[in-house]
Order: structure tokens, then sequence, then C-alpha cells
């Protein structure tokens, strides 16, 4: 049976224009899809868009989801999880939120960024969220894989251990004409977070009407079982990280199946935020147009550690293609098949480097097979599930295309066909540039597939060859998967040069 992975963005603003920063965590999120995929798993993407926020008055969201708000919050109401309160005080209209003396600038005032600014005085429905707060440490404290990279869970620990007050969870419908309806109260509609966040489990299939978290239907728990959430860093504090473990906490999910978050950092320009205001952001489809997208999903993977902030700068993009792309995997693809050709009519021979006498090239070869791909193979497995550190993984498919290219140097193909006693060093060598490609394409295949497909096709790679349905699989990342007499296909230049006028 194959495990199940489920992988979940933010909810974009529907009313933002097309922004990098989104474009960048879905891009991450499909390429540890694609990575799952890969190694066999069944994965269940789910990524949404906004529908909330008092200026995009748009319709709530579809029946499915909104049972299961309304069932969620029953339940809560039912149990003493949530009350009525009264609360005064001044009351930001842009930001949507009652302001405490912490939002006071150093003249006492509230700045301008929270807007208008009214006194308001409001009956409320609260959920008890201050009562689970030793829970959420306890579960920290338990679990050191709570929250990935490990600095943004010390963040989050130590937001917690400051939390007070509840969550204020509703509005009252004369003032809100949106929203979904309080089960309990007619006069109110639910506001934000148990709409928001709800949408992971709703439209996974879960069932508001069982408490047990073991009843729940066998589809939600299977998809349930490995659950990887990818957000930015603003929205890991509170809502996230607080407001959702809580939640899930408080319907009964026990504490194996909290949903691990990745969070990610920002692009930033010239080292300040992208901003709608001042309207420096970056268009992704701006990029696409110009570099494919190819050129872009590998930028955005490779340009910033998982986890930091990083510059978002279109040379950037341009270098990180030429010298990963262009000068490594594509140099060496231009450079093997040419000379697959010219020196062995295309025809493989499958040769294993431990059988020959030393010579140059044949210890690199040997080490090329019994470690530097198996190490890369490990490598790129840690970091694609426990460190997520995707900017290293795809790292790895480089490395091995480096060390190929450094073969071709010291081998000098060239030059070993000019000497029959050197046939079998140069079967040997061929053989290892092409299988080592191979294996180099099924690597950067979750970020380029793409490119990974005219690798394949390039080497002539068949899905009877390795017998699988899928033309991709981890599985197949094993030295030695070109057969004995393989032909190769044509080449073709596969990373053409970025033409850089333009810029
Ligand atoms: N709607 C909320 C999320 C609710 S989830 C139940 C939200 N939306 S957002 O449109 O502002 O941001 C969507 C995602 O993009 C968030 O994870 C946010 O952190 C991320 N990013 C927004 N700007 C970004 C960058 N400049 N760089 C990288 N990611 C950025 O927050």
């Amino acid at each position: 049976m194959p495990k199940t992975f489920f992988i979940t963005t933010a909810i974009d603003y529907t009313n933002s224009p097309p922004h990098i920063g989104h474009a960048y965590e879905k891009v991450l999120a499909d390429v540890i899809a694609r990575y799952h995929r890969l190694k066999g798993d069944s994965v269940f993407f789910l990524t949404g868009v906004d529908q909330h926020g008092q200026k995009v008055q748009q319709s709530a969201a579809s029946d499915r989801h909104k049972k299961v708000v309304q069932g969620i919050l029953q339940s809560l109401f039912d149990a003493g999880q949530i009350y009525k309160d009264k609360q005064a005080g001044y009351y930001s209209i842009r930001q949507e939120q009652f302001l405490t003396d912490k939002e006071r600038g150093p003249d006492g005032e509230f700045g301008p960024e929270w807007g208008q600014v009214e006194f308001r005085e409001e009956e409320n429905y609260y959920f008890k969220l201050s009562n689970h707060k030793q829970w959420l440490l306890d579960y920290l404290k338990k679990r050191d894989d709570a929250v990935i990279p490990d600095f943004r869970q010390t963040e989050l620990r130590n937001a917690v251990e400051k939390l007070s007050g509840d969550l204020c969870i509703s509005r009252p419908k004369s003032r809100l004409d949106w929203g979904i309806e309080l089960p309990f109260d007619k006069d109110f509609v639910n506001y934000v977070w148990f709409d928001a966040l709800t949408n992971y489990i709703s439209f996974a299939g879960y069932d508001p009407n069982i408490d047990n978290y073991e009843q729940q239907p066998q589809d939600f728990r299977d998809r349930w079982e490995n659950v990887l959430q990818i957000i930015g860093k603003d929205i890991l504090v509170p809502a996230h990280g607080i407001y959702w473990l809580i939640m899930l906490h408080a319907i009964g999910f026990p504490d194996e199946q909290m949903p691990q978050l990745l969070v990610h950092g920002w692009w930033n320009l010239g080292g300040a935020k992208m901003s709608k205001s001042t309207g420096n952001i970056v268009d992704p489809f701006a990029l696409t147009d110009k570099y494919g997208a190819e050129a872009l999903r590998y930028y955005l993977m490779r340009g910033i550690r998982t986890g930091k902030d990083a510059d978002f700068a279109e040379e950037q993009l341009i270098s990180c293609f030429e010298t990963d792309l262009a000068n490594v995997v594509g140099n060496l693809l231009n450079r093997s098949l040419p000379m697959i050709w010219n020196f062995a009519n295309g025809k493989l021979t499958k040769i294993d480097a431990s059988n020959l006498p030393d010579g140059p090239g044949v210890p690199e070869m040997r080490n090329l097979a019994n470690s530097e791909i198996p190490s890369a193979l490990q490598i790129y497995e840690r970091d694609l599930t426990k460190t997520l550190r995707i900017d290293l993984a795809f790292g790895q498919p480089v490395a091995l295309g480096l060390y190929c290219n450094g073969l071709i140097q010291i081998t000098a193909p060239w030059k070993l066909a000019k000497n029959e006693d050197q046939q079998t060093v140069l079967d040997a060598v061929l053989y290892h540039l092409a299988e080592t490609l191979r294996i180099i394409a099924i690597l950067i295949s979750p970020t380029l597939p793409k490119a990974a497909h005219g690798i394949f096709d390039q080497l002539n790679w068949k899905m009877e060859l390795s017998g699988n349905e899928e033309r991709f699989s981890l599985a197949d990342a094993e030295w030695g998967g070109l057969p004995d007499g393989h032909v190769v296909g044509k080449p073709v230049p596969l990373f053409p040069r970025i033409e850089t006028t333009e810029l």
C-alpha cells in the first residue's frame, strides 16, 4: 500500500496581484509533492484562495465546509469551550480587530497603520484558547520537529509562553453580513479562524459529527497521517502555531496527529519587504514569460535557504540557471551524448569499474558508483524529508554533474579512443557518464520535470526498461539501470543560455 502524504499551503488573498512570494510557496509545495510521488507515496495536495476579509465580500465557502465549521463550533460550545463576553475598547476598522495599549506608539496614539480607530463596545463569542496553553507547551517539548526549521519552533514556544486571553471568534451579524452563522446564536457569524483554518480538514474529508478521532472516516485518517503544512513566517504566530494546533487538540486530535509545520521565509526586494502599496512586487508570470517556468522554479528552490529570507534578483535567477544547469548538467549531457555516438556508435557497454585494472579515472569511476551516488541519494532523501532543506537537496544532482565533468577531464575519452587497448576503459567512462545522467534526471525531476523528461528522451530511457508505470521513480535511481547494449538517443541542447541583453 502506498503511503499517503498530505501537503497544504496557506490561502492567498484573492485580491492580491500576482506575487512571487505566493508563487514560491506553491512551487515549494509542488516540489515536495513531486518528490513524494517519486518515492511512490500517494499525494493529496491542498491549496486555496482566501474568501475572507470584510473587503472581499464573497459568499462563504461550500456547503461541506460550512457544515464542518458549524459542527466544530457546536461541539466546542456543548463542551463549554465557547462563551459569550462583552468587550469594550478601541477598534481598528482597517485591521478588523480590537487594539490594546501594546499597539500604541511612543506618543500614546495608534499609528496610521491601523487606519480609522473608534471606541466600541460589543458582545461576542470567545473560544477558551488559554485553557490549552500548557498542553501546547508540553506538545512542543515532546516533539522537536513539530515546526521546521528549529528556530521557528523556538519562536513559537516563546510566543506560547506569553499567551494570555482567549480568542474572539464572532462578529454580530448587524456588522458583518457574510460569514458562517454560529449554530448556537443566529445573531452572530463566525469571524475568520474557525472558518479559514478548518478548510485544511474539511476538504480532506473530516466529519464534524464524530468526536472520537479514531472513528473518523478512513479516507480522512489516511490523509491526515503524514501531513505537512507549508506556511510563511508571518502566519506561524498566532494563526497556525497557536490557534490551529489548539483547535485541533480541542476537537480531539491526538498529539501524534498534529500537523507538521514547515515555515518558509520571505523573498524581499533590495533588502525591503515587497509591498503592494509601494508597487515593488515581483510578478512571477512576467518571469515565466521571459525565462520559462523551469528556470524560475529552479531559482526559487535553490536561491533561498528554506526557512530564511532572501533577496530576489533577476541576475541571480540567470546565474543560478547558468551555473548549475547550463554549465554543469546541460554541459555534461551535451558532451556525453556526442562522445557516445562518436566513440561507440551510440551503444553502451555496461562495465563495472571494480573489475578494471587501476588506471586514470578508474578509482574515480569506482568511487562514483560505490560512494558518490549512494551518499548523494542519502543526503537528497534527508534534505527532502527531515530537514526540508530543499535548497541543499537539489545541490546533489549538480554535484554529481560536476563530478562527471571532472571525470571527462581526467580520462579524456577522445584520447582513449585513439588507443585500442583502452577500449574497455573508454566504454566504462561512457557508461558511467550516461548512467549518472540518468540518475541526475530522476533527482532533478521534482523541480525540473520538463528538463528531466528531456534527459530521459535523449538517453532513450523507456518505461519498459524500468518496469514501472511511472516514468520517474526514486527506486530507479540506483546504479546500473541502463542495460548492456543500450543505444542512447540523439543529443539536443537542453538548457540554452539566457539572452541577458534585455535586463
Ligand atoms: N490568507 C492568509 C493565510 C490564511 S491560511 C488559513 C495569508 N495570505 S497571504 O496572501 O498574505 O499570503 C499567502 C502566503 O504567502 C503566506 O504563507 C505568506 O507568508 C506567503 N507570503 C507572502 N509574501 C511573501 C513573500 N514576500 N515571500 C514568501 N512568502 C510570502 O497570509
